[in-house]
């Protein structure tokens, strides 16, 4: 069914299409919110489809003020790229006891050690490294692949 914003939101909505658009690839962050990806974030994937995000990789990295931080991934991973056709990394980042890692908080003060926070350090350069090649690597298959009017959204 259409949706009918206001012109102001449209407007908001447009002008952020335009970089969406030019983006060779998304860093995806997510909190957890009672085990869930916050709504806000999936309506990005109602507001911007195929278009925005198609045949581009996505770098998912979720945030969890506890152990968990899982959930968001699966979520993501499962529900929000069959219609806008994002690619996700099979690598993915989760950041626990956010409160304490690369933060002064001693809530939890292994994670607030060197050795906790030059690992995920070093796993994110990994990460951000792989999200490079793939940007580059999917450019070739975006200038390939024609979208298909009769295959407008994913099955
Ligand atoms: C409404 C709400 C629900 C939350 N639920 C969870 C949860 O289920 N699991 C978890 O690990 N953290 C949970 N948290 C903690 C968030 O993951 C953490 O606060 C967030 O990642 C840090 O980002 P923020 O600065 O936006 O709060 C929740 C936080 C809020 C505000």
């Amino acid at each position: 069914m259409a949706k009918s914003y206001s012109d102001e939101e449209q407007s908001i909505i447009d002008s952020n299409k335009a970089g969406l658009i030019e983006a060779d690839g998304f860093i995806v962050i997510s909190p957890e919110w009672n085990g869930m990806v916050p709504s806000v974030l999936k309506n990005l994937f109602l507001l911007y489809s195929t278009d925005v995000f198609a045949h581009k990789p996505g770098l998912i990295a979720s945030i969890s003020a506890g152990v968990g931080g899982s959930y968001p991934i699966t979520e993501l991973r499962t529900s929000s790229y069959k219609n806008s056709r994002i690619c996700y990394l099979p690598e993915h980042l989760i950041f626990r006891h956010v409160t304490s890692i690369f933060n002064d908080s001693d809530d939890y003060p292994d994670d607030n050690d060197e050795s906790t926070q030059s690992y995920m350090s070093e796993r994110t350069d990994y990460c951000l490294d792989l999200l490079l090649s793939y940007s580059a690597a999917l450019k070739t298959v975006r200038a390939d692949v024609l979208q298909n009017p009769k295959f407008g959204n994913g099955m």
